[in-house]
């Protein structure tokens, strides 16, 4: 790692994280999440992209249970590659998998090389949703799907206050866009068989899971770990979440489309 490396995610968060959603997960409902926005969509014996790894919880599971025939993971952060790296020859499967830690922007794969594009609650990092749905197209062979989730705003102008506290308190580099941005994203870009599935409801609901369990069964286990200070700004980062996604302001989402063939 240089002085000059991305780290967002440091290990306290990390912690809390997976504690949270699961070993090599950094997001909502871990593999069952998966399972639901790839299905119908086979990877059985392709090859598949996953934008934005993290801790490679994802791209395990791609290989283990839907029988990818090769995954590269590309994240921005050296630190989580190397967990990736970690977490995939713990469960014997790095043969299978390649992580590649990127620079933000254009994405470093020659055009048409994978069969499916992936990426799990990510994609809110990257701002420019036009250009990353354009790059996305080009790196898929035609015929290819691209299929992920990702954490969208409910909103094209200016967020509620409400919103606007929650993503301060969050502190993360986040860009987010509406479910209208990215449709005409994926348009322009020249995919079909567009969808879009809402999953608001069912993080509304999660996510007060999450927050009792924080002030609940984890606190003692956690506070132990990252301290009490820490994990007293992440409930309130819930509390604010929380409020959020009452107002609809934020939207997590299944995004599905693809390349003609
Ligand atoms: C919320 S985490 C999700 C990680 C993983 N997909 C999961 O579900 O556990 C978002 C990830 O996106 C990565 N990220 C941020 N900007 C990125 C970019 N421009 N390209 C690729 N990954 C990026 C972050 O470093 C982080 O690992």
């Amino acid at each position: 790692m240089t002085e000059n490396s991305i780290q967002e995610y440091d290990d306290d968060l990390i912690a809390l994280l997976e504690t949270l959603w699961g070993e090599g997960f950094m997001s909502p409902g871990g593999t069952a999440e998966v399972d639901r926005y790839l299905a119908g969509v086979s990877l059985a014996g392709r090859s598949v992209l996953d934008i934005g790894c993290g801790l490679g919880g994802v791209d395990i599971h791609l290989v283990r249970q839907h029988g990818a025939r090769s995954v590269v993971g590309i994240d921005v952060e050296p630190g989580l590659i190397q967990r990736c790296e970690r977490l995939a020859q713990k469960y014997d499967v790095a043969a299978l998998i390649r992580f590649v830690c990127v620079e933000p922007g254009p994405l470093p794969f020659d055009d048409a090389s994978f069969e499916t594009v992936t990426s799990k609650d990510s994609i809110i990092h990257i701002p420019d949703k036009k250009a990353l749905a354009a790059d996305v197209y080009r790196v898929l062979e035609p015929g290819g799907w691209f299929a992920a989730s990702d954490w969208l705003a409910g909103y094209d102008g200016e967020p509620s206050p409400e919103m606007r506290a929650y993503l301060e308190a969050e502190g993360l580099d986040f860009g987010l866009a509406s479910a209208s941005a990215y449709l005409q994203a994926m348009e322009a870009a020249g995919f079909t068989e567009i969808e879009i599935v809402d999953r608001n409801d069912w993080y509304r609901k999660q996510a007060r899971h999450e927050r009792e369990q924080l002030g609940g069964a984890l606190y003692q286990g956690l506070a132990s770990r990252v301290g009490t200070e820490f994990l007293g700004h992440e409930i309130d980062v819930w509390d604010k979440m929380i409020i959020a996604l009452d107002q609809g302001q934020l939207r997590p989402t299944h995004l599905r489309c693809r390349k003609p063939g």
